[in-house]
Order: C-alpha cells, then structure tokens, then sequence
C-alpha cells in the first residue's frame, strides 16, 4: 500500500544515492516547499546541507523570523540568513512595470543567492521546492505551447557560472501532498497549511512603484486581514488571501475631517492547484470588521474594498 511514509523513506533513499556524501545548498524562500524540501533533505543527509535564506524585504510581516527560528531552533539546519532588502528596494525604485519587476527581483535573487552560496565551500548540489504544477508551467511555456502570463524565477534553473547540480525531491507533488509529506516530516499543521506565497513577494501586490513606507503599510494591513480570517476558523477553507495597496488615492472623512489617502484592495480565492480560483464569498461581517480595523489602525489607508474576480479572467495575483 502507498503512504506518506514509505514515500518519504523512498525519497530519503533516492537523496542519499544521488548526493553520496557531498555538500547540498538549499535556497529557503520563507514559503512551505522550499521549506519541506530543505527538512526532507536533512532527515537524509544531516549537515551536509546548508540553507541559504535570502531576505527580500518583500515577506509578510514577521515571517522572515518565523522561518530562522524553526530552522535554526527547531530544527537545527544550518542557515545563512542573507538581508537583501536594501538591496531589492533599491533595485526596484522607480519600476512600475509588473514585468519588470519580476525581472528585477529574480535577477537579483539569483546573485545574491550566487554570491552567498559561493561561500560555502566544496557545494555540488542546489536543493529546490519545484513543484509538479511548476514543472508542467515551466515546460509548456518554453516549449511555446502557452502564453507566459507572468514570468516565475522559481523555476528555470541556475545562472551558468553556478555548475550546481540539481536535487527537486518534489518534483512529482502536488500542493497538497507537499502539506502531507511536510506533516510526515513533523511541520506542524499550521505551517504546512500556510497559503502559498509568490516569489516575488509583496512588490507584486504593490501596483505601481514600491516604496519602503508602501511596503511596511502593505504587511500591517494583511497581518490584520490574516488576523481577522483565523478568528472567524476560515484560514484553512482560502487558498490564499491578501491585500494590495493601490497607488490610487481617494477622499475619506474621519472625525469631522477630511482625508485623502490610498485604496487597499483585499483578494481570498479558493482554489485547488491555483491554476483556476474562485473568489472567496466572506461573510460580509467578517470583511466589515477587516476593513474597519485596517482603516482605523493602518496610516495611510481610507478605503478598502474586496476583489470579486475568479481565475480565469483575473489571475489570483494582481501582477
Ligand atoms: P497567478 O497570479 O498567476 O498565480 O494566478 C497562481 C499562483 O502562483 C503564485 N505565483 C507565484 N509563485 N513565484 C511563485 O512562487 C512567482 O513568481 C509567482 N507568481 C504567482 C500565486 O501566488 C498563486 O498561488
């Protein structure tokens, strides 16, 4: 009979053959693959894995420490915490192009991540969370058989002056078997059951130029929205839920004055693959309480409005 576990005992086998005893680098994004991969591939092969963890400053509100702390802590893998954020947002000052921005970041990320790993001396291999959906996109789209909607810098592979091999021990996963297999492997539910979150992180949900003040008023008000979604017991039932901040500005009243500050834009979907999604219908208090908490408590924010939009036509990120 098939289980996670024998599953788990056969990759744990397969990892240990193709990499014998030489050094792995895994690249941590903060996200659940990359995250059950890197576990996966230590319960293999101990400490001949290092992780490299390359900070955007484009993350969640505080998930860059939740990740080094169940590295580091709970798990004891060795992890380099790289803190790049300068770094991105002075790269993307100024581009208001979603393609270019993605561009950007996944150029950068690559030589920040080269410049690191190529201290760790003696590396043959790169770990990566690569995904069955990822690797199907991937193919299709270079082999012209689709449209590139957006362009993804997960996969696609290692700049040339890196000569790593790789190691994608998920490679024939789907999403939720990557949450079965990170439970097998002792993540609690609460991780493994986090929402997918994009590489490029939040300058994507930043419509127009990103700034650190846009980026730092983006994650207080989706820390609320995700705050508010796990009070009313509705995480697990979205696929993915966040806000946008929209570079547009409109007039508000608060008090007997008046205000003049940006929209913020909430999505929730509910989606199997990710490759269709349809919008998630809230109960209405639920929202109602969202956005009076974010407008009350978030500078800078008046207005806040909900995405009503499935995939297709809209894809679940807004660039
Ligand atoms: P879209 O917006 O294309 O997104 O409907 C489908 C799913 O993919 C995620 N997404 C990304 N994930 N790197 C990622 O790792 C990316 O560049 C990227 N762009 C979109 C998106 O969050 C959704 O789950």
């Amino acid at each position: 009979d098939w289980t996670m576990a024998a599953y788990r005992d056969e990759k744990i086998a397969q990892i240990r053959e193709q990499v014998g005893d030489a050094k792995v680098i895994c690249g941590l994004s903060g996200g659940v693959d990359s995250s059950v991969a890197a576990v996966l591939i230590h319960e293999a092969i101990g400490d001949q894995l290092t992780c490299v963890f390359v900070d955007t400053g484009l993350l969640r509100k505080d998930e860059a420490k939740q990740v080094t702390t169940l590295f580091r802590e709970h798990y004891n893998i060795p992890l380099i915490h790289v803190d790049a954020s300068k770094e991105f947002l002075g790269e993307l000052a100024g581009i208001s192009d979603p393609e270019t921005k993605r561009k950007t970041i996944g150029r950068l990320f690559i030589e920040v991540f080269d410049r690191e790993s190529a201290k760790i001396e003696g590396a043959e291999f790169l770990a990566q969370g690569t995904l069955y959906p990822d690797v199907i996109e991937s193919v299709s789209s270079s082999s012209g058989k689709a449209h590139v909607i957006k362009s993804h810098h997960n996969v696609g592979g290692l700049p040339d002056y890196m000569k790593l091999k790789l190691v994608e021990p998920l490679r024939e996963l789907f999403k939720d078997e990557v949450r079965a297999l990170g439970r097998e492997l002792g993540l609690s539910d609460a991780f493994v059951g986090r929402h997918p979150f994009p590489g490029p992180g939040l300058a994507i949900r930043i419509p127009g130029e990103i700034t650190p003040e846009a980026v730092e008023t983006l994650q207080q008000a989706d820390a609320i929205y995700l705050e508010e979604i796990r009070k009313a017991g509705l995480y697990d039932q979205i696929w993915q839920a966040f806000a946008v901040l929209l570079p547009v500005k409109t007039v508000g009243v608060m008090g007997d004055a008046r205000t003049y500050e940006k929209v913020l834009a909430l999505r929730a979907v509910s989606s199997t693959d990710g490759m269709t999604a349809d919008f998630y219908q809230f109960p209405w208090d639920v929202l109602a309480k969202t956005a009076t908490r974010i407008i009350n408590e978030v500078r800078g924010v008046n207005r806040v409005v909900y995405d009503v939009t499935s995939k297709p036509p809209g894809t679940i990120e807004w660039e």
